[in-house]
């Protein structure tokens, strides 16, 4: 089976860290420990929390305010580490200074925000990418070689759950409207992108869901079609742990994917034939995946990075805004 290359083969890139948040810590800490980029800035709302992040993270600038981060002329790409809210305005306000852009998922609120970012990209000359590390994991990369080799035949059926229990509060970003919380961009995003990697855009979108008192959707289950016998069964909760394993059923045989599937993982292929394998993928976080594959496009010439293209975010966030409709929710000012 092919390996996936080591992230410490991709050449240097100088980051600026945009949102000194959770996520935003657990990325400097993949690229600082697992890459040979440099973590040259971090820029926040707070002159402390950028402090206290730069010191954390051993990064040698701090910037009060995103607006001097992007201009900093030692920063190369942003990592936009803020709510779903605020993707685009950072995204953009990175684009218009030159900077390539790593955007965290969901990318953006909806399609038509996501499109905005892409036409700036394009008008710019800059790499732009959503953040979904997933896609370029060793097991992911494996799985595609086994589904391409034809191990388990035609994909009749793929089934993937991302459930958090998330105790209820107002005013954590998961539950408020303004900063576009609810399950299904922050977790649900995860199923429905690992069966657009499989399958592609669907043909059809299903969606049942439950809003919070807050009035975003606490949970959701998804069914997308494709063709005549193709399926994808997808749901997310913030009311429970649920196992988050991946199901993937073809003609020939079937795979089961270790939870978190969306994390660094095992898998088991079984063939209606009896063989029997298992794909073993030791390793804990996977965030210097996807920032080992910003240095190498930002060094060829790039754009964009064919295993999370413009055009494949697009069409997650289609698919997103389509479940958003059929369940009923609306952030404000969308
Ligand atoms: N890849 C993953 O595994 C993963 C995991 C968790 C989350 N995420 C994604 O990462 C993004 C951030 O999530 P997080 O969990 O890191 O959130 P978080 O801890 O709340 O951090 C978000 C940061 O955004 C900045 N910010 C800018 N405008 C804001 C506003 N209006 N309200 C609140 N914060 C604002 C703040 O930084 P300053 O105050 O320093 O400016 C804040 O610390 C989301 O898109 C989320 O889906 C990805």
């Amino acid at each position: 089976m092919a390996r996936t290359e080591d992230p410490r083969t991709a050449p240097s890139i100088r980051w600026g860290i945009l949102g000194a948040g959770r996520i935003a810590g657990a990325f400097a800490d993949a690229v600082t420990q697992h890459t040979r980029a440099q973590l040259v800035a971090v820029g926040s709302r707070h002159r402390d929390r950028a402090e206290r992040f730069a010191t954390a993270h051993g990064i040698p600038t701090t910037h009060l305010g995103y607006e001097a981060l992007v201009e900093d002329p030692q920063v190369d790409a942003i990592y936009v580490a803020t709510p779903h809210s605020e993707h685009l305005e950072h995204a953009l306000l990175a684009i218009r200074a030159g900077k390539h852009v790593l955007v965290e998922k969901a990318f953006t609120r909806n399609a038509a925000e996501a499109e905005q970012v892409f036409t700036a990209a394009r008008e710019a000359g800059v790499f732009v990418m959503e953040a979904m590390w997933t896609r370029f994991l060793p097991h992911v990369a494996a799985l595609h070689q086994v589904i391409d080799a034809g191990e388990i035949g035609e994909i009749v059926n793929v089934t993937a759950d991302h459930g958090q229990l998330m105790a209820f509060d107002p005013t954590s970003r998961l539950y408020d409207p303004a900063l576009a919380g609810g399950a299904l961009l922050d977790l649900g995003v995860y199923p429905v992108s690992f069966a657009h990697d499989l399958l592609g855009a669907p043909d059809a979108v299903l969606a049942a869901g439950t809003l919070t008192e807050t009035g975003v959707d606490g949970q959701v289950s998804i069914v997308l079609s494709y063709g005549a016998r193709t399926q994808a069964t997808l749901s997310t909760t913030l009311w429970a742990k649920t196992p988050t394993v991946a199901l993937i059923s073809g003609t020939e045989g079937s795979i089961e994917v270790a939870g978190p599937f969306y994390t660094p993982t095992s898998f088991q292929v079984t063939r209606v034939d009896g063989r029997r394998w298992t794909f073993e993928q030791p390793g804990a976080k996977g965030l210097q995946y996807e920032a080992a594959e910003v240095a190498r496009r930002v060094a060829a010439g790039d754009v964009e990075s064919p295993r999370m293209s413009w055009q494949g975010t697009l069409e997650v966030m289609r698919t997103l805004d389509e479940v958003r409709r059929q369940i009923g929710v609306v952030y404000p000012g969308e």
